[in-house]
């Protein structure tokens, strides 16, 4: 649209003047935000951007592809991957507790994400240049959030960079400081990034090591992974993905209940759907989803994922509950 081509024009301009000819990094997650942003500074300074992408072995089905694939594909940034999922796997082993695991996972990402940083940091170094910018996503409902003023400075100087270390301290590039999400979407969009990516709703930095109740184990991820991609596949196909906010689909791997599948009695555990309708995740309804969607969830994810034998619904809203489980 003429709003998104101007916004983008704006902005491949200020870049370009702020930036000259230095070298910038960013992190990618995964999400809309940080991927918008990467491929508008890609936009404007090329191959002077390089991402950063920590696979910690979290993420939803198909989303690690759609990063180092389909996202590098439709913008040609040169991405370096991480691999990371065995370390974080290992740094969870036997934790169930909801702050444990955040905590070592946060921990966990800035390490890697430093590392990694460090490393293009010096390969910089060797061919005479510098990485002066990193970039991050921050919205305009972020800035506001953090008392950051009116938004209107897209460059922010020296800023300081939760848990990177004083040598690794970096100018900030945030093109996205006033825009909101819709903004963000319909630039991702005509900048030509993937409709799933675009359209990706809210999903936890920790991941679905925070949609599993109780220890994190391959198995049980695996399990999640797949129950999710069910839900979100026939949420998508009823139209719905948009409407609702988001639908966190929750793994209870510590509780079992008595089912039959075949002939056989089962002893499976259940999985939670979360569907909620939202503004801006502070407070939120359960989403009032057509019982013919959710019978074909419930039948599918039972008749897939073999140790499911129970799907249930969560109808709290928030408060009292939270969005997702931990
Ligand atoms: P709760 O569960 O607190 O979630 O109602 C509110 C919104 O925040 C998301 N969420 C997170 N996002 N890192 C994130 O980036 C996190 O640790 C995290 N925890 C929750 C959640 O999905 C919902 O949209």
């Amino acid at each position: 649209s003429w709003d998104s081509s101007s916004i983008i024009e704006d902005q491949v301009a200020k870049i370009r003047e702020e930036v000259g000819d230095a070298q910038v990094i960013c992190g990618l997650s995964g999400g809309v935000d940080s991927a918008v942003a990467a491929a508008l500074v890609h936009k404007a300074i090329g191959d002077q951007l390089t991402c950063v992408f920590v696979d910690h072995g979290l993420l939803r089905k198909g989303e690690v592809e759609q990063v180092k694939h389909d996202f590098v594909e439709a913008t040609g940034i040169k991405l370096v991957t991480v691999d990371a999922s065995d370390d974080f796997l290992s740094a969870l082993e036997g934790v169930s507790e909801p702050e444990r695991k955040r905590k070592i996972i946060g921990e966990k990402f800035i390490r890697t994400f430093e590392k990694a940083t460090r490393q293009i940091v010096a390969e910089a170094a060797d061919k005479g240049a510098e990485i002066k910018y990193l970039v991050q996503g921050t919205l305009y409902p972020d800035v506001v959030e953090s008392g950051g003023g009116d938004g209107a400075a897209n460059i922010k100087s020296h800023h300081n960079v939760g848990g990177l270390p004083d040598d690794l301290q970096f100018s900030l590039i945030e093109p996205l400081r006033t825009l909101f999400k819709d903004e963000v979407r319909a630039v991702g969009t005509e900048l030509g990034l993937p409709e799933e990516m675009v359209w990706r709703q809210p999903f936890p930095g920790p991941g679905l090591a925070i949609r599993i109740v109780g220890e994190i184990t391959r198995e049980r991820l695996a399990v999640l992974r797949e129950a999710d991609a069910i839900a979100r596949e026939e949420l998508s196909n009823a139209g719905l993905d948009r409407d609702i906010w988001q639908c966190p689909v929750v793994l209870l791997a510590d509780v079992h209940s008595v089912g039959v599948q075949g002939d056989e009695r089962t002893y499976g555990s259940p999985i939670v759907l979360r569907p909620v309708s939202s503004e801006d995740a502070m407070t939120a309804d359960w989403s009032r989803v057509p019982y013919d969607v959710l019978a074909k969830i419930s039948t599918r994810i039972t008749n897939e994922c073999r140790e499911i034998n129970r799907v249930v619904l969560d109808v709290t809203s928030k408060p009292p509950a939270t969005i997702e489980w931990e």
